[in-house]
């Protein structure tokens, strides 16, 4: 049995974990810099770092009582080693190896989006690989056959701006607070898919994403309607519905594709965008598919998935044992 402390600092998230091997997900605390960087419309590298610093040890602290344990019975120290913010990513990994230096104990330098493909089996610990990961967050939005823990090929992926991107850049040409995704799924629940925005690469050949053009047609279409009338509530519940179609028309597309191409039954939705219902229902009615989310609540970035990642890793005996930080960290092999 292993106890492991998962600690996750890539960006304006300070998540801590802790994950036994046998017993699964024991606790986990999180704090959200949201409202620090709400300001300035996204998050500032410098504040995010300086925040980690400030949340990371209380954190720890009440994560540990939480699960009624001490630092001495952790086992290993997972962290995010990257992608992500450089200075953010410092605090975690600076923090994980002294703690491990201090105890004796050894780190595991996790990838992010592993922690979030592997996220699914915070509930569901009956996953098991090969499965295509649909990964849809603030930063990416990629379709990976995972063969294996660690044997992961990405078949597309995006081209400018990721799922979640547009949906916090739509988000604000509606005046919603940051990030936006929450916010504009909640006003489309009342509105209809009238205004059919477009697909973008809905019909190309392969299973890459492209949704900067629809960020046009937004600020096209809400130009258009502010110049001839009030942008009402209703009007714009109609329009936050017509984006998350076209989002989600395009995602519940490639994923479809990616399964049949692949021959694959399992699909794991995973990142932030995937707390959408939305998307859930859309992908729910795939048949001959069964499909693994995340929890609700450990959907957008946690320590969580960062402590499970780090057992799988433990348990297919892949450690990689070490101080580093990636910022910019491929998840290989590369996109073909
Ligand atoms: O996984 P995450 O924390 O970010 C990265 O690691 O990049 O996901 C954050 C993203 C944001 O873009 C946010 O707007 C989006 O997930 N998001 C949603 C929803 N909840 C969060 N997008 C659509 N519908 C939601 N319910």
């Amino acid at each position: 049995m292993s106890l492991v402390l998962g600690i996750e600092t890539s960006c304006d998230e300070t998540g801590i974990a802790l994950y036994c091997s046998e017993r699964g997900l024991l606790s986990h605390t999180l704090y959200s810099q949201i409202n620090l960087h709400q300001l300035y419309g996204g998050v500032v590298p410098e504040l995010a770092s300086r925040d980690h610093l400030r949340r990371i040890i209380p954190l720890i602290s009440e994560c540990l009582k939480k699960a009624i344990k001490t630092k001495h019975d952790i086992d290993v120290i997972a962290y995010t080693a990257g992608p992500g913010l450089n200075g953010a990513l410092l605090v975690g990994a600076g923090v994980a190896n002294g703690l491990a230096l201090a105890l004796g104990k050894p780190v595991i330098p996790i990838h992010h989006l592993e922690g979030h493909i592997l996220s699914p089996l915070l509930c569901d610990p009956t996953l098991k690989p090969p499965f295509i990961a649909l990964l849809v967050s603030g930063g990416n939005s990629q379709i990976i056959v995972v063969n294996d823990i660690g044997d992961y090929i990405i078949l597309g992926d995006t081209l400018d701006d990721a799922a979640g991107e547009a949906f916090d850049k739509s988000a604000r040409l509606l005046d919603l607070p940051y990030p936006g995704g929450k916010y504009l799924a909640d006003l489309a629940v009342k509105g209809k898919d009238i205004y059919k925005l477009p697909r973008p690469m809905l019909h190309s050949k392969d299973l890459n994403f492209s949704f900067s053009g629809l960020k046009t047609a937004v600020v096209l279409l809400v130009n258009k309607i502010k110049s001839e009338q009030e942008l009402t509530l209703e009007i714009k519940q109609n329009i936050a519905a017509s984006i998350e179609a076209a989002i989600i028309d395009v995602l519940v597309a490639k994923a479809t594709t990616a399964l049949k191409q692949s021959n694959i039954k399992q699909l794991v939705v995973c990142g932030g965008v995937s707390a959408n219902l939305t998307l859930r229902r859309n992908l729910d009615k795939l048949e001959g598919i069964k499909i693994f989310y995340p929890p609700l609540d450990l959907c957008t970035d946690n320590g969580a998935m960062i402590a499970i990642a780090g057992c799988m890793r433990l348990q297919s005996q892949q450690t990689d044992y070490g101080f580093s930080v990636k910022p910019r960290w491929l998840l290989l092999p590369q996109a073909v």
